[in-house]
């Protein structure tokens, strides 16, 4: 589905400067994103030298907006590569004037230019586009080349935290996981019948638990 372009969507990302870093969407190359490295300086956004933890993928910002909230204690980035939807998020988290959060429109490919090697405690990956056509296997948020950047990224014992609707999509992952030698920590193929405290839903998880879906879940460890 085709989605309008929001009205004024230049003027409204630069009203939320100060929360968020724009990057240059035309870069997926990582071997040339790494060549000019405009990495965040964490302590400089958020004003401290609490953990990270990196959403990637975060749709209209629901869910890290939450955390922020709940989690006043940990530095949330959240990366989103379309900037008509991350506007939502940037919006919403002015509006409520919430705190230990910043928004990065990039696209995942190229993390490394922005993240700091090893800084990152924890990846979340919400809902991604489960990517059902073999030929954008390359583009699932699972594939091995994605799963070699978070390794990048994470610090030693770092974690992955995937939910998904998508049983195909979570087995898939599952192997992506297996194949780079990450430990899984823990399965979980009923979300609804197996919670676990402090479970933030997120926009797409509504949804599908209304449809009375069913949600998987995974942690892994590198
Ligand atoms: C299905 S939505 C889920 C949104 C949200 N996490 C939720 O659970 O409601 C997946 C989001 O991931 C974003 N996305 C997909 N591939 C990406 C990539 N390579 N880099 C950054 N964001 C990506 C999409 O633009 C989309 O907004």
């Amino acid at each position: 589905m085709r989605m309008h372009k929001k009205s004024h969507l230049e003027e409204r990302l630069a009203a939320c400067g100060d929360i968020l870093t724009v990057a240059d969407l035309k870069e997926k190359n990582m071997k040339l994103a790494s060549q000019q490295r405009e990495l965040l300086d964490y302590v400089k956004i958020f004003g401290n030298s609490n953990p990270v933890h990196l959403e990637v993928g975060c749709g209209k910002g629901g869910f890290v907006n939450k955390m922020a909230v709940l989690h006043p204690d940990v530095n949330f980035v959240a990366v989103e590569k379309i900037s008509n939807v991350m506007i939502e998020a940037c919006e919403s988290a002015m509006a409520e004037e919430i705190k230990g959060v910043h928004f990065l429109i990039c696209a995942a490919e190229v993390l490394p230019k922005y993240i700091p090697e090893h800084s990152v405690e924890r990846i979340y990956l919400n809902f991604s586009n489960p990517l059902p056509k073999q030929g954008y296997v390359k583009q699932r948020l699972t594939n091995p080349r994605f799963l070699k950047i978070y390794r990048y990224l994470l610090k030693p014992g770092g974690e992955i935290w995937q939910k998904t609707d998508d049983e195909a999509f979570f087995d898939y992952s599952l192997e992506s996981f297996k194949e780079e030698g990450l430990n899984i920590v823990s399965v979980c193929r009923d979300l609804a019948a197996h919670p676990f405290e402090g479970n933030v839903i997120t926009e797409h998880e509504r949804k599908f638990m209304d449809e009375g879906k069913k949600i998987f879940r995974a942690v892994v460890r590198v």
